[in-house]
């Protein structure tokens, strides 16, 4: 590793940054049934036993709205062949029009609850919100996962198979990237 290269200092609101990150989409459903997706990047893991996730939502979407009146659901994982899809995702809101429509979603089948996971997607996990923590404009959203659902083509034992499933990172902006190289630490 060099030490010798120097830094510059950047805006300290630049949270890109901390990408790229995996660019899921959030499918939910209003109270009378509506379905919509949008493009989430700020997803983590925040507990395994029970597997616990966390979302950062902008209490402004319409997605938040769902998930107060509803209470659920999915995180699909996504692929580079579903990149215009997310963006469009991202760009437009379930507020101003029927974006499942749009977009040409199709429901995939949720086993626990109401919510259906995206048809074509690597996978996905049916959620039940327990909580909201309020972050300025946000909403952190924590759930727990009730089941998960992989395409078998591309899941192993231990986790996805890199070679076969191209997840999807966003970048910023229109700029996306996938996992290009496989780094395994040697055993010491
Ligand atoms: C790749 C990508 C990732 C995004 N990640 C998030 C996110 O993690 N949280 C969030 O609130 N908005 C995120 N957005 C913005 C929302 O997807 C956007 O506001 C969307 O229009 C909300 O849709 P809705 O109003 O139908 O729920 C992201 C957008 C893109 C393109």
């Amino acid at each position: 590793m060099g030490y010798s290269q120097s830094y510059i200092s950047i805006d300290p609101g630049e949270y890109h940054v901390l990408h790229p990150r995996p660019a899921y989409l959030i499918v939910s459903v209003d109270k009378n049934g509506s379905l919509n997706a949008m493009a989430a990047s700020w997803v983590m893991p925040v507990n395994d036993e029970p597997f616990i996730i966390a979302l950062a939502l902008d209490k402004e979407t319409k997605t938040y709205q769902n998930l107060v009146e509803t209470g659920e659901f999915t995180v699909n994982v996504m692929g580079e062949e579903h990149a215009t899809l997310v963006y469009r995702a991202g760009s437009l809101s379930g507020k101003n029009i029927d974006k499942w429509r749009l977009l040409k979603l199709e429901p995939e089948p949720s086993k626990q609850i109401r919510t259906p996971g995206v048809k074509g997607s690597y996978g996905f996990l049916e959620c039940r919100v327990e909580r909201f923590i309020d972050v300025e404009s946000v909403a952190l959203v924590l759930a727990r996962v009730l089941a998960i659902h992989v395409r078998g083509d591309l899941y192993e034992r231990y986790g996805w198979n890199l070679e076969k499933a191209r997840i999807l990172m966003h970048v910023r902006g229109r700029v996306f990237t996938v996992p290009g190289k496989i780094v395994v630490v040697p055993k010491s």
